[in-house]
């Protein structure tokens, strides 16, 4: 293999969230959990990254940093060739993050006491964003029927033909219940966002972690006047695992949200990256796609060995979300335990695994529990063989 996904490497004592013991103790309880919480990877960066990185710190100047031709011509040239999407360099806006870009956009597209639409479960800190902003949660929850997860249309319809529900914050790939919303649903939700003037802020961060049999729609390709309702946000940080450098792509396709965008954006002073992570990027986008295929192929046979472990250990008693989308594994264990606090307490306690809980999505993922599968393969059978063991001491299931 030309790359060694499956080398254990310690992230310990390099202030490291994921690994790092303070952190766990801090969240978890204990600092000598198995880790597999926050999503990002355990794997070493695209080898040409490390070497642009090398390179940069050696050359030893670190200024102030400007995006340059050639990082626009990376990240276009990405999209167009991953995504078939034809972006305009003028719709890019930089961001630190995914998450500072969702309160920049709610403050330049929205009003305080604004209803704004979320499918829950969800990535937990879009609840964070809405309530810190003095926004209102208005969710719309995905259906969850015989293990598969898909959209309540009239609920959608419903929510955002309220007058105050003015935006709606989408993740797609969908964190943590891993689906990729087709085409035809995105279309759907447009018409809808359209109809009602809602702006979509469409969460793509996860777009580039896409499982066999299923395609990632930009929702700004769906046409010109969806597009100028949305903002598109994308980053290098989940595909390459480059989350410690911050950096964000924000596309905003339509002028006027721009200037708006721009103006709340001044106000806070958020101007320019750190000097490594255009370096890095863009390295990604030109040299790490063949890394990226491989990582992707690693990750899914993990995924399909948590799959198989479930339904042999405890046949339908665990469900496993089908992994279209992230590298994140989303298990129902309602059928075993659906006392959230039991079932936390076996994982941190009796397994010394430290895993994102189900609830912290919304009460929709009580009983659930959320797996990170981008670490070697020995971790997942460490994990496995630990969660089957405390969930028979526990529960005897
Ligand atoms: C859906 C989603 N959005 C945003 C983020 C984080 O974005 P950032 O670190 O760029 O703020 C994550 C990280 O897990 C995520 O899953």
């Amino acid at each position: 293999m030309k790359y060694n996904f499956d080398e254990v490497v310690s992230r310990a004592g390099r202030g490291q969230a994921k690994w790092e013991p303070f952190m766990l103790e801090n969240l978890f309880g204990a600092p000598d959990l198995l880790s597999f919480w926050v999503a990002d990877m355990d794997f070493q960066v695209p080898p040409p990254v490390v070497d642009a990185l090398v390179e940069a710190a050696q050359h030893g100047r670190i200024g102030y940093t400007g995006l340059d031709p050639a990082f626009f011509a990376a990240y276009l040239g990405w999209v167009k060739r991953r995504h078939n999407w034809d972006a305009k360099q003028e719709w890019f806006r930089y961001t630190p993050g995914v998450v500072p870009a969702i309160n920049l956009l709610l403050l330049a597209m929205t009003e305080e006491g604004d209803e704004i639409l979320i499918q829950r479960p969800v990535y937990y800190p879009f609840t964070n964003s809405i309530e810190k902003q003095h926004r209102t949660v208005h969710n719309a929850p995905l259906i969850y029927k015989d293990g598969a997860y898909s959209i309540d249309f009239e609920e959608l319809e419903r929510k955002a033909s309220s007058p105050k529900c003015t935006a709606f914050v989408m993740s797609n790939p969908h964190n943590p219940v891993g689906r990729v919303f087709t085409e035809e649903e995105l279309r759907k939700i447009g018409d809808i966002c359209l109809k009602h003037n809602v702006f979509m802020i469409s969460d793509e961060i996860h777009y580039d972690l896409i499982m066999p049999g299923h395609e990632h729609f930009v929702y700004a390709r769906l046409g010109e006047e969806y597009a100028k309702n949305c903002a598109v946000l994308h980053a290098p940080s989940k595909s390459f695992n480059l989350a410690g450098l911050q950096l964000s792509c924000i596309m905003i396709p339509d002028e006027g949200v721009r200037a708006k965008f721009d103006a709340i954006q001044l106000r806070y002073g958020i101007t320019s990256p750190n000097y490594f992570a255009p370096v890095a990027a863009r390295t990604a986008w030109n040299e790490g796609e063949d890394w990226l295929e491989a990582c992707l192929a690693y990750i899914y046979e993990n995924y399909k060995y948590i799959k198989d472990f479930c339904a042999k250990t405890w046949g339908d008693k665990a469900i496993v979300a089908d992994l279209e989308g992230t590298y994140l594994c989303w298990i129902d264990f309602n059928k075993i335990c659906s006392d959230k606090d039991k079932l936390e307490a076996c994982m941190r306690k009796q397994a010394k695994v430290a895993l994102d809980e189900g609830y912290i999505f919304g009460p929709e993922g009580v009983g659930f529990e959320r797996i990170n599968l981008a670490c070697p393969k020995s971790l997942i059978v460490e994990l496995m063989d630990r969660m089957a063991k405390a969930i028979q001491e526990t529960f005897g299931a």
